[in-house]
């Protein structure tokens, strides 16, 4: 049942119970054009409730319709109709009131609200604008100053604590649909309010101009949110109704957008993931109290993640030394947040409150999970885990955090190994989204649904991965720099090649991205390769590293670096360092290197699921989105292969993709 209607003694109690979210779909749509019909002519009612069922008003328009043409009946003209009713409707909100939903309540005459209902207008983060009049009611409401952040950056505003006078009638405790009655039982035959969208509204030029360059900053590769305020600022300088006519049309444009297909297939792919589908059945355990052995960069990170989570933590060193200072990194990282203003300096105290910290592990014993972030050999993590196995109760959940070494080989001999698991936390831990969840062929299924509970507690978006070397996420970094060195060999000078994955839409390029890591560590691992025995050819980077240059900290690498700068400067001593392996003379566009380096992790991509490390393609892309700063915008590579394979897109826009096919050389 989509829509009930109640008789109260005059007033027509309308609740939408579409669950889980009340979205818009069409049935809904469909079932409100009718009340709205009915009602308006029913002279036995004065005046109208609208509500949502469960614990929310309405979480906005059915996203997953926008792949699809719009069907009638449409959200605005709905609302029109509402607001355009001769008798009151009052909204009755609780919960959320996200984006068509918002809109339906600033439709209705007047808005009443449980204290901590949530309104918004996150159209933005999806690729589109709000497109049912939120952007022309909304600034009339509030002023525009107030508006723009709603409408443009993603604002979300809390009755009873910050959101603007206009915006509310009346804030409720206790029975909301009750007062709701009783508000509307007083309204009944008195006259309607100015309707939102014929208020005055103005802004100064000053509010646009610095809205706009915020915006253009927030906003790389989406280009909605400063649609969203080009068509508020439009309807604010030529009237509610032209207003709504454009941001109508934008809004049907940008639903047929790239980006906003990349950013919807994102939204799905980050909603399932902390609930698969095959452990639903499954009731994880409750952790309360964790340990991590390591105090270094992971450790730390780690640590302050299970704090905000509500964990208590007890952090593991090898000395006194060596624990102070990881105590001190981790109480840094939480206090941070204070100094950022995400937390209060109360919650930074019992979040520290709930630290300890200890020399070797017996104090690990209580744990009901244990993280291990030590140094990356089998040497030091074989026996955290074997005296972990002696000590702590064979429920505890046991995990590693190595990046690369295989987890199987972790826990040989482990006692109760199905407790055991992979948790492969993205440095800075207590920041970075991913979270790579590592099974053994022994992990039980409560073990792993613990670990995705652990995840959702943690505010990570978990991903499974099989055992490789890399995971998933280090995998197909290890090809992509592969490809890019590749293409340097080719003749493609470093600079370019940055540049274009930047244009792309990273944040930096690959080799900027070593170089800010530090170009010994995978010499380091090609070296132990090599011990081994490995044949691995001479590579750039090897000469690099021999010469002295290591990255940022030793003042050069693939760039050059002024002290106190992190700005790259086009190195020419390193280029004459790596011209021995430079062998070819190739030149391509940067849309053509963006082209080719995305195709190769895409490419990966399809090994890793052909081979079950990988579950799903939208997998990857959450890694590579969530850990490695793909674009969102673009949705990640396998999105926009199999997109670009379907036809009509290149990786670039405007590319003109043509596989393996360089521009010419250069000559
Ligand atoms: N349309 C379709 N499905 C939706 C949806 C929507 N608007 N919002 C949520 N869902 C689905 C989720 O995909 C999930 O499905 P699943 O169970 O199959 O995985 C299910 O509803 C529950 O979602 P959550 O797990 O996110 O539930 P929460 O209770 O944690 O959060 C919420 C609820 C805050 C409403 C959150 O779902 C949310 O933020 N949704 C999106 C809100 C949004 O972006 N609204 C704007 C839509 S565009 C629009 O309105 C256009 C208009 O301007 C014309
Ligand atoms: P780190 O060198 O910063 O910290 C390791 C810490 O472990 C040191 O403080 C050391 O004193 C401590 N330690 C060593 N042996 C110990 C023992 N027996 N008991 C208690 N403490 C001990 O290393 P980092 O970077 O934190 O890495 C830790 C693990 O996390 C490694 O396995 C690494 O591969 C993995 N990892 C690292 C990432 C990164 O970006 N640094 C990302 C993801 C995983």
């Amino acid at each position: 049942m989509d829509l009930q209607i109640e008789n109260h003694s005059g007033i027509a109690l309308v609740t939408i119970d579409n669950p889980p979210v009340n979205a818009l779909g069409k049935a809904t749509r469909l079932a409100l054009a009718d009340a709205i019909a009915r009602l308006e002519a029913d002279p036995a009612v004065g005046a109208i409730v609208l509500t949502g069922a469960g614990k929310m008003f309405v979480g906005g328009a059915d996203i997953t319709e926008f792949d699809r043409p719009p069907e009638e009946p449409h959200l605005p003209d709905l609302i029109q109709q509402i607001a355009a009713s001769s008798k009151p409707w009052i909204a009755a909100l609780h919960g959320t009131a996200l984006g068509g939903g918002m809109e339906l309540a600033l439709g209705c005459h007047y808005r009443i609200a449980a204290p901590g209902t949530r309104l918004g207008l996150p159209e933005v983060n999806l690729g589109i604008i709000p497109g049912a009049g939120g952007t022309q009611r909304l600034p009339r409401l509030i002023g525009v100053e107030a508006a723009i952040p709603v409408v443009a950056e993603n604002r979300v505003v809390t009755a009873g604590q910050d959101a603007e006078p206009g915006l509310i009638d009346q804030v409720v405790q206790g029975d909301l649909v009750g007062a709701a009655l009783t508000f509307a039982a007083g309204r009944i035959g008195q006259p309607l309010p100015v309707a939102a969208s014929a208020r005055p509204v103005s802004a100064t030029p000053e509010v646009w101009t610095a809205a706009e360059a915020r915006i253009a900053k927030a906003s790389k590769g989406n280009p909605a949110p400063l649609a969203a305020l080009a068509v508020l600022r439009f309807g604010v300088e030529n009237g509610a109704e032209a207003g709504l006519a454009n941001e109508r049309m934008v809004f049907l444009r940008l639903r047929a957008s790239e980006e906003a297909a990349a950013l919807r297939h994102l939204f799905f792919a980050e909603r399932a993931a902390p609930r698969p589908a095959d452990l639903r059945d499954v009731t994880p355990r409750t952790l309360t109290r964790a340990g991590v052995i390591g105090g270094g960069t992971m450790g730390t990170g780690i640590g302050a993640a299970l704090l905000a989570a509500g964990l208590s933590v007890t952090l593991s060193e090898r000395d006194e030394a060596a624990l102070q200072r990881g105590l001190a990194t981790l109480k840094g990282l939480v206090e941070a947040g204070v100094k950022r203003g995400l937390i209060t300096e109360a919650q930074a105290g019992e979040r520290l409150a709930r630290l300890s910290g200890t020399v070797g592990l017996a104090a690990m014993a209580p744990c009901d999970l244990v993280i291990e972030a030590v140094f990356e050999t089998l040497e030091i993590k074989r026996p955290v885990f074997a005296e972990l196995g002696r000590i702590c109760s064979p429920d505890a959940i046991l995990a590693t955090n190595t990046s690369y070494l295989d987890p199987r080989r972790i826990a040989e001999g482990l006692a109760h190994p199905d407790r055991f698991l992979g948790l492969h936390f993205f440095s800075p831990a207590h920041v970075m989204k991913l979270l790579e969840i590592v099974p053994t062929p022994d992990t039980s299924r409560q073990t792993l649904a613990t670990a995705f509970d652990l995840a959702r507690r943690l505010g990570k978006i978990p991903v499974r991965s099989g055992i490789c070397d890399g995971f998933i996420g280090n995998r197909i970094l290890r090809r992509y720099r592969a490809a890019a060195e590749d293409m340097l060999r080719q003749g493609v000078p470093v600079p370019e090649i940055d540049a274009a994955l930047r244009a792309f839409g990273f944040a930096m390029g690959p080799f900027e991205m070593q170089d800010m890591a530090g170009l010994d560590i995978s010499w380091l691992q090609r070296e132990a390769a090599r011990a081994q025995g490995e044949t691995i050819a001479v590579q750039p980077g090897d000469l690099l590293v021999l010469a002295g240059r290591k990255g940022q900290k030793t003042g050069g690498g693939w760039y050059d670096y002024v002290p106190e700068d992190r700005k790259p400067r086009p190195s020419a001593e390193a280029a004459r360092i790596i011209a021995p392996l430079v062998t070819g003379n190739l030149s391509l566009s940067p849309a053509e290197i963006a082209d080719r380096l995305v195709a190769t992790m895409a490419e990966e991509g399809r090994a890793i699921l052909a081979e079950g490390i990988a579950t799903q393609p939208s997998d990857i892309d959450l890694v590579e989105v969530h850990g490695y700063g793909f674009p969102r915008s673009k949705g990640g590579p396998m999105f926009l292969t199999e997109r670009r394979g379907r036809g009509a897109h290149g990786t670039s826009a405007g590319s003109g993709y043509r596989q393996d096919q360089g521009r010419g050389c250069r000559a």
